[in-house]
């Protein structure tokens, strides 16, 4: 009977010990609709960013001597990061870029790269970013016009690369 009750006791310290380890362990934990809701802002960036990458293309690029809308979304993705809204960055998944400096540096945007090239059109991860939680997504960046292909090469629908988003989960 007292052996029973030791035996209890101990399990429970153990018990507890261990919920509390893996509680210290977790990563922040954030609840699935502040997940949804931040998912919901990277669709609307993507369509944003997107759209205005297509529409600057057809409006002022024909040629390999023009400024690529690359190049303006590069520095509206600078803005909004300096503004502290969120993080984005276009790199390349065609291996033969254009700017050394869109290769994918990170983890996420290597793992990111590699669902591309496996034919996903969209990956995503939750994480950390100075203890708080994050959304980490990336969504395909394929030859969408023939203005790509003029100067990256390849064909009209092949894929190009991802756009790599980094937003805070609130
Ligand atoms: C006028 C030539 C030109 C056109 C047209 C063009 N690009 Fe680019 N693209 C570039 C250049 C130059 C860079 C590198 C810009 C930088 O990082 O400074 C680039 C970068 C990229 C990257 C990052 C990977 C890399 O190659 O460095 C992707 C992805 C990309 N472009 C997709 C597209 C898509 C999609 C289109 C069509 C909507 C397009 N580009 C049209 C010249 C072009």
């Amino acid at each position: 009977m007292r052996c029973n009750k030791l035996t209890l006791a101990v399990l429970a310290i153990v018990g507890l010990a261990a919920f509390g380890l893996a509680h210290a362990d977790d990563p922040v934990r954030p609840q699935p609709a502040a997940v949804e809701r931040t998912r919901e802002t990277v669709k609307m960036l993507d369509d944003l960013y997107k759209n205005a990458v297509v529409s600057i293309t057809k409006t002022y690029v024909e040629k390999q001597a023009d400024t690529p809308a690359a190049a303006v979304a590069k520095e509206v993705f600078e803005a909004m990061h300096q503004k502290g809204w969120h993080h984005a960055r276009l790199v390349d998944a065609s291996g033969k870029p254009k700017s050394q400096r869109n290769v994918a540096k990170s983890e996420f945007e290597k793992r990111s790269v590699a669902a591309m090239k496996s034919g996903k059109t969209y990956y995503e991860e939750v994480g950390e970013k100075d203890g708080k939680p994050v959304l980490r997504a990336a969504t395909i960046v394929p030859a969408v016009m023939p203005q790509c292909v003029v100067c990256h090469g390849g064909k009209e629908g092949g894929l190009l690369g991802a756009i790599v988003y980094e937003v805070p989960i609130k």
